[in-house]
């Protein structure tokens, strides 16, 4: 399973990318205006920097609704770097303009996935990537690794080639269960990243080993 991190932050970025086990970025308008970053100029720019950092995939997300201006929206930001992925959400314009990218060889990110019926249209077009949101079904009640494991279902039945996303990852339990539910990729912010980590009995180990040795 791929490891995305789900920020804007270029120092977040950069320490997941320290660690050696980060396979690309996801942003989105919201994490952008987190940073600071808004208007076309200053989004591109960082887009550019993002994807400066790392080797693996970055998406970068239209803001457009409507389908010709996501297509022009989307090869502006496929022209940004090899490694960027257009992610466009899951509206019919979206379905069109998805389309339109895999026929021209521009990878996408199907984002705003709440359902099965969602996925499977997403497939259907050609995407690279489909995120369904595990938090924000959580959020509602629903459950979000419950979608997982039924769109990693179909898939396989289907034989889709579309990466199963998993997004809007809260937590490092969430990481766990994704990974069981057959997602290709987790995108998570650091914090649940590095609370992968955390072991009392690694702690206590540790101290263990070291004061036996006569070190702390
Ligand atoms: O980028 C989409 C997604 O990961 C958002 O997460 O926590 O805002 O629901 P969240």
């Amino acid at each position: 399973m791929k490891f995305f991190i789900d920020t804007a932050n270029l120092d977040q970025i950069k320490e997941a990318n320290e660690l050696g086990i980060l396979d690309g970025v996801t942003t989105n308008p919201s994490l952008m205006a987190k940073e600071g970053i808004t208007g076309d100029k200053s989004i591109i720019a960082h887009y550019k920097k993002i994807a400066g950092i790392v080797d693996g995939d970055v998406s970068a997300e239209v803001l457009s609704v409507d389908y010709k201006k996501m297509v022009e929206e989307g090869e502006k930001l496929a022209d940004i770097a090899e490694n960027i992925v257009v992610k466009v959400p899951m509206t019919k314009d979206g379905v069109k303009a998805m389309t339109h990218f895999a026929e021209l060889d521009i990878r996408t990110n199907c984002t705003l996935v709440f359902s099965a019926g969602q996925a499977i249209l997403a497939a259907k077009a050609g995407t690279t990537y489909v995120s369904p949101f595990v938090g924000r079904v959580d959020d509602v009640t629903w459950d979000g690794i419950k979608l997982i494991k039924e769109i990693a279902q179909i898939y396989s039945i289907q034989g889709y080639y579309t990466e199963i996303l998993a997004a809007s990852i809260r937590s490092p339990l969430h990481i766990v269960q994704a990974a069981k539910a057959g997602a290709d990729v987790i995108t998570s912010p650091l914090s649940s990243i590095l609370g992968l980590l955390n072991h009392p009995l690694t702690d206590i180990g540790l101290a263990k080993f070291l004061a036996d040795q006569g070190k702390k």
